[in-house]
């Protein structure tokens, strides 16, 4: 069976040391080992790193007090050459960034230099994938009617929540209608999520799990940075496969999807921009279009930003970003969108207005209102295979929608004929 070793990725620089990582358990995520399977699809397995250090014979090299004069020699080389290239990054690369904002605007983004500046380097951790469509038709046409479609690559930021596996679900029957579509769906948490897995592999569509966590020190900040680890995760994932071919949509779990965006989108030649409904104050956010071109935007906070839009309002070619190697989603609550289209160089007579230039609304981004894990309280006793209810409530626990207790929670009230009994009454 084939199975290749993935390299672990490089530390970030602000990273304390490997035996930290270690101990929080960070390292380890970062190395991935992967198994065709039969059915085509990929499974990785997180390796502790000593065990992958000796996998097939290849052993790592461990530094050793008998340590060679030409170790030597490479550590002194390398304490030379640490700090230059660090030079070359802080000194020189913020400069060709700033460059292409050098339009004489003022520009609204001072003092967040620092936030930009953190390169892709995420501990994204592959839980599964799969590059094979099983779907046998889409819209009544055989799935080899679209071979020549380029393929859109739809980047979901998810969390865990009681309304996540409902969320996917609901976008999944969507994204079931869309031909060439690759399901980027990172996932924020530490480790994988197998009832996750199970589900993507059921749904039929190409897709790619990842565990791609916020780091601790944005959870505490308020309002966090939600779903920029995911994306960088993604963004990282795509430059990884080298990707040159194809659309990026950043597609959130919980907005709502007509399908005429898909064919709008996979048109983009650099940047495509539409209409997002029911964002904030107007209950709209997108560009002003006149003579075909965007001329404006229309956004009811504009905060500096440059490019005021939603998340959900855009989608870039992956040939354009691919000429970008700085493409960057900072942890800025609120710019992410505008420093992100800032990072690929975007320029306003380049942007091409979708949806019958900007007249029709695609997307929306409605909101599921977000609740606690239920805990309801029913006796252990009666969670066995008498009734359905222990079963039932295995499978919400594993989504993460609700638990049944012995001692905590809301009483189950269980009823017939509108008249509530005690449970031993229906389940013994
Ligand atoms: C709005 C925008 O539409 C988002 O694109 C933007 O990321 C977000 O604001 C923000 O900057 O905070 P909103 O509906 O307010 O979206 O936010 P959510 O839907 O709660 O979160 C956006 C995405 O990130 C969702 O796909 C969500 O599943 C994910 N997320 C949220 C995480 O991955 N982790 C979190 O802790 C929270
Ligand atoms: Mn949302």
């Amino acid at each position: 069976m084939p199975s290749a070793h993935y390299q672990p990725l490089e530390l970030r620089a602000d990273d304390n040391d490997e035996d930290d990582l270690l101990e929080e358990g960070l390292l380890e995520h970062c190395t991935i080992e992967t198994d065709v399977q039969p059915n085509g699809r990929i499974r990785y397995h997180p390796q502790p790193v000593d065990e992958l250090r000796s996998i097939g014979g290849m052993t790592a090299p461990r530094f050793s007090r008998a340590a060679s004069s030409g170790m030597r020699r490479f550590l002194f080389v390398t304490l030379i050459l640490l700090p230059i290239c660090f030079l070359i990054y802080f000194v020189i690369s913020p400069q060709s960034q700033d460059s292409e904002d050098a339009d004489g605007d003022v520009d609204p983004h001072n003092g967040i230099g620092n936030t930009i500046g953190i390169a892709l380097n995420e501990p994204l951790h592959i839980c599964s994938e799969r590059y094979e469509d099983h779907r046998l038709y889409i819209d009544d046409k055989p799935r080899s009617a679209y071979a020549q479609l380029p393929v859109i690559y739809f980047v979901t930021p998810t969390y865990p929540r009681r309304e996540q596996i409902p969320e996917l679900i609901r976008l999944a029957y969507t994204l079931l209608h869309v031909p060439r579509l690759h399901w980027l769906v990172a996932n924020d948490r530490e480790g994988c999520d197998n009832f996750l897995d199970m589900q993507l592999n059921g749904f039929g569509i190409p897709y790619t799990h990842m565990a791609s966590p916020m780091p601790r020190e944005y959870r505490k900040v308020k309002p966090a940075p939600r779903g920029v680890a995911n994306r960088r995760a993604a963004l990282q994932w795509l430059h990884q496969h080298n990707l040159t071919n194809g659309i990026l949509y950043f597609g959130d779990d919980d907005n709502t999807y007509d399908l005429r965006l898909f064919s709008e989108i996979r048109q983009t030649q650099r940047v495509s921009m539409f209409p997002v409904g029911l964002i904030a104050e107007y209950a709209i956010s997108g560009p002003v279009v006149r003579d075909g071109k965007v001329v404006a935007f229309l956004d009811s906070w504009v905060a500096g930003r440059r490019w005021p839009v939603d998340m959900a309002g855009f989608a870039v070619s992956l040939s354009y970003m691919s000429q970008y190697p700085n493409v960057n989603m900072p942890y800025k609550p609120g710019y992410e969108e505008d420093l992100f289209l800032r990072s690929i160089g975007l320029r306003i007579e380049q942007i091409e207005p979708r949806g019958k230039n900007c007249t029709e609304i695609l997307v929306w981004h409605t909101q599921t209102k977000n609740k606690k894990s239920a805990v309801v309280r029913l006796e252990n006793r009666f969670m066995d295979e008498r009734s359905n209810l222990g079963a039932l409530f295995r499978l919400l626990e594993r989504m993460g929608v609700a638990r049944a207790s012995d001692t905590e929670g809301l009483l189950a009230t269980i009823s017939k004929n509108g008249k509530s009994k005690t449970h031993s009454y229906f389940l013994n």
